[in-house]
């Protein structure tokens, strides 16, 4: 069999579809510029995240989130003095009607103010605030009672959404959680 014979007798070559022969070819050059896009865009991708993770305030526990009062209620007494809780920033005052949280920073100028035992008071060592143990202020220059905390009762249980910090112009009942 002559080439030419051979040529004529080859099964012709398969027909490639209109729309396939239309398709650019994708060169490596194109392959790599998309790829490297892709890892860039992934890294940024997870930055953002741990950023996000990072700054996003603590909702669940801590200063800003809800923080369980370390004692049970039942084992608070009228006659105790102000609970101090350092995770949230906060007393728990315990008087014959209920309970009250209140915010530690002085509403004078921020100082944190101390529980003064021998005085049964509240006692800002920067400018000389006083306060009750309900945080009405009675003596000092503060301008207003200590802030107060949303208080949850849960059981025996007590929550203090320390995200939830109210201002008063002075102390009233009803500031007070009943048990
Ligand atoms: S900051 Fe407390 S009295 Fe000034």
């Amino acid at each position: 069999m002559s080439v030419k014979e051979r040529k004529e007798a080859a099964p012709p070559a398969p027909a490639v579809p209109a729309r396939e022969a239309a398709r650019p070819e994708v060169t490596r050059r194109q392959f790599l510029r998309s790829g490297m896009y892709g890892t860039i865009g992934l890294f940024a991708a997870q930055a953002l995240v741990g950023a996000g993770v990072m700054l996003w305030p603590a909702k669940v526990s801590g200063f800003g989130g809800r923080v369980l009062v370390p004692k049970k209620l039942s084992e608070l007494s009228p006659d105790d003095p102000p609970l101090k809780v350092r995770e949230g920033k906060f007393y728990l005052s315990r008087l014959p009607e209920g309970v009250i949280a209140l915010y530690w920073k002085c509403p004078h100028l921020g100082c944190t103010v101390p529980w003064n035992e021998s005085e049964n008071l509240f006692h800002c060592p920067c400018h000389g605030s006083i306060y009750e143990k309900t945080g009405q202020n009675v003596g000092g220059p503060a301008p207003r009672p200590m802030d107060i905390m949303a208080i949850e009762i849960d059981g025996d249980n007590i929550w203090v959404d320390t995200g939830k910090i109210t201002q008063r112009p002075r102390h009233l009942p009803e500031h007070v959680t009943k048990v």
